[in-house]
């Protein structure tokens, strides 16, 4: 095996002997062979003399490498293949006395490319032209451009792109015009604020745009434009509350991209562009708490960045911290406090599903040999999440902390950083308070699996109608009394509420088929079409083994690929041995039509690898 860089355990790549600082990539999209083909040029600086580059690269077909000062071609080899960490490419630098090289690589990705998804246009809504887009994080960059794929790195980028005629490219980045060929458009952009590589993104469809606010247009198929407008019109008052939290904004644009139903997250916050699933477009902005999620990457996350996956938690959970801190600002305190409740609930189910003993559930798991996608789970936002709420309950509370966010955000931004890093500044800030934070055991935060050594107490006022609710549900006995449940029921309860009801009896052993019937009956749960309402329900539905649902619930995890639904979907059927072959079958057909990194969790969900 060629050998992983000490400073990331999922890249080959060792920006401490040499550097990449910018990237121009030139790309030609072609759809017909499904690959993206052309070069990446690359500014690269010396930091320890005598060392080759080592760039990330995976399923890439590298056909030369030059420096571009003598246009000459240099020596490269491409190591052996990881299945999931792909092959590093050594190039040899050009002796020049010189501390920096720009250097050439002509490349093409495969068909197979890990971040990119392909779809016919007979998968799009408007069935007449292709589309492709691209899901980077954690470490599918390289499947895209060879490049030192470790949060560490961050370099500005530069892009000319071409693509068929009547299509518009999208990317991460500030659009700096295009220009209309015989064939092909090209379209321009540039990044000049330096990003990790996960960053990177793309998108190529036949796409229209809203403007929504004086920073931010949607773009969709012009299918849904409209009502992703109405959706998100409110994405300027959160940008606003955002600025107040965080400081100012410093990527100019704030734009949206829904992507097609395949999309497997419910959102990726790439810079100028977040991504989100079409799985938000409720109707009645009740979902928009991920747009609020994704905005607050603008500053945890992207200009203050993990340095290895291990510590993702930099990312997930001062996002979730930030994410609350907004609700509180836009819905009030009771809000921020209703939606902590949620996430410790999802929290308790996450770790309930992966075992409380399971080392990846640990705030700070080792990821030697093990794929992100593979560790990726609800640990690093919530209970990221509740040390912070534990570290501003215990120094103070939001007058002594939000102050020390914002502090934090300028000390580390346009960097990367590590848990011990963190502590080190938050001891500094607060050494007036040393005794206070001795009673923190840091190692204990980090190694201990399973949930949260501290359970902080939430304000549960909203989350009370929905719990009471719940307990009826569950403590009715059919037999002695009849059936005392009607629609009105739920008329006092906002569509978060529902979900949160939905939520709790998720949390209790699984209803009877007969009750869940009943509760079809009363309420027609099966017609709503919010999809977090869907997704809970039809889990009550498997979980209580209700036949009937089955058929809904195999409509919902193949119309759609946002994988915190369709994982937890796929798990509950397979749970229930009679339905196995059916799950597997369904997995099985709609395979080609998942994103990459869907088919590989849920094959491991399914117990088809290991
Ligand atoms: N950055 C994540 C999505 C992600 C994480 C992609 C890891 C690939 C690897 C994004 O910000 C996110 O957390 N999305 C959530 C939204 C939610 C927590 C509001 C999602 O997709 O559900
Ligand atoms: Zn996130």
């Amino acid at each position: 095996m060629p050998e992983i860089s000490p400073m990331d355990p999922n890249s080959y790549s060792r920006p401490d002997q040499v550097v990449v600082k910018e990237l121009h990539l030139d790309w030609q999209v072609d759809f017909t062979r499904q690959v993206v083909a052309g070069f990446v040029l690359l500014t690269v600086e010396c930091v320890q003399e005598g060392h080759d580059l080592i760039l990330d690269t995976r399923d890439l077909v590298i056909k030369s490498v030059q420096d571009t000062a003598s246009s000459k071609d240099l020596t490269y080899t491409l190591g052996e293949a990881h299945p999931n960490f792909g092959a590093p490419l050594s190039i040899t630098l050009p002796e020049s006395g010189k501390k920096t090289w720009k250097i050439k690589v002509n490349y093409e990705t495969s068909p197979t490319c890990s971040a990119l998804q392909w779809l016919s246009p007979e998968q799009t809504a408007g069935k007449r032209h292709p589309y492709v887009f691209s899901q980077c994080q954690a470490i599918h960059c390289r499947s895209l451009v060879p490049c030192q794929d470790t949060p560490a790195v961050k370099v500005k980028y530069t892009a000319e792109v071409r693509a068929p005629q009547g299509l518009t490219v999208l990317m991460s980045a500030l659009r700096e015009g295009q220009q209309e060929g015989e064939a092909h458009t090209t379209f321009k952009f540039s990044q000049p604020v330096p990003i990790p590589a996960y960053l990177l993104a793309v998108a190529v469809g036949d796409l229209e745009s809203r403007e929504v606010g004086p920073r931010s247009l949607v773009w969709s198929e012009k299918e849904f434009v409209d009502q992703a407008a109405h959706e998100f019109a409110e994405t300027e008052v959160m940008l606003k509350a955002a600025e107040e939290v965080c400081g100012p904004y410093v990527w100019g644009q704030y734009d949206l991209l829904i992507l097609p139903p395949s999309f497997p997250y419910g959102g990726m916050e790439n810079p100028c562009l977040t991504f989100v699933t079409p799985t938000l477009l409720a109707g009645d902005r009740s979902l928009a708490d991920v747009v609020i999620h994704e905005i607050s990457h603008s500053w945890t996350g992207n200009l203050v960045t993990n340095s290895q996956w291990e510590h993702f938690w930099l990312n997930e959970g001062f996002t979730m911290f930030v994410e609350r801190k907004i609700i509180s600002r836009l819905s009030g305190e009771e809000a921020r406090h209703f939606s902590a409740i949620g996430g410790w609930k999802d929290l308790a189910d996450c770790i309930r599903t992966r075992g409380e003993t399971d080392p990846l559930t640990q705030l700070v798991p080792d990821l030697n040999g093990i794929d992100p996608d593979d560790a990726f789970s609800t640990v690093p936002y919530e209970k990221g999440h509740t040390l912070l709420w534990h570290l501003e309950t215990l120094l103070g509370g939001p007058a002594q902390f939000e102050p020390f966010l914002k502090a934090y955000l300028d000390k580390f931004k346009y960097s990367s950083l590590k848990s011990g890093q963190f502590v080190e500044f938050l001891q500094e800030y607060f050494k007036g308070q040393a005794e206070v934070l001795q009673q923190v055991d840091w190692q204990a935060w980090w190694t201990t699996p399973g949930m949260p050594i501290v359970t902080p107490k939430f304000n549960d006022a909203l989350a009370i109608p929905c719990t009471a609710l719940a307990r009826r549900w569950v403590e009715w006995d059919p037999v002695t009394t009849k059936n005392p449940f009607t629609k009105e029921d739920l008329q006092a309860l906002s569509p978060i509420q529902v979900r949160a009801f939905l939520a709790q009896l998720l949390e209790e052993a699984p209803l009877t088929s007969e009750k869940v019937c009943h509760m079809e009956e009363a309420y027609g749960m099966s017609s709503r079409l919010n999809s977090e309402i869907r997704f809970r329900w039809l889990r009550l539905c498997l979980r209580a083994k209700w036949d009937e649902c089955v058929d809904a619930a195999l409509q919902f995890i193949t119309e759609q690929g946002r994988m915190k639904f369709v994982r937890p979907i796929y798990r509950d059927l397979y749970a229930w041995e009679e339905m196995r072959p059916r799950a597997v079958a369904t997995f099985e057909k709609n395979r080609s039509a998942m994103m990459h990194v869907a088919a590989y969790v849920v094959a491991k969900d399914l117990h088809l690898r290991e």
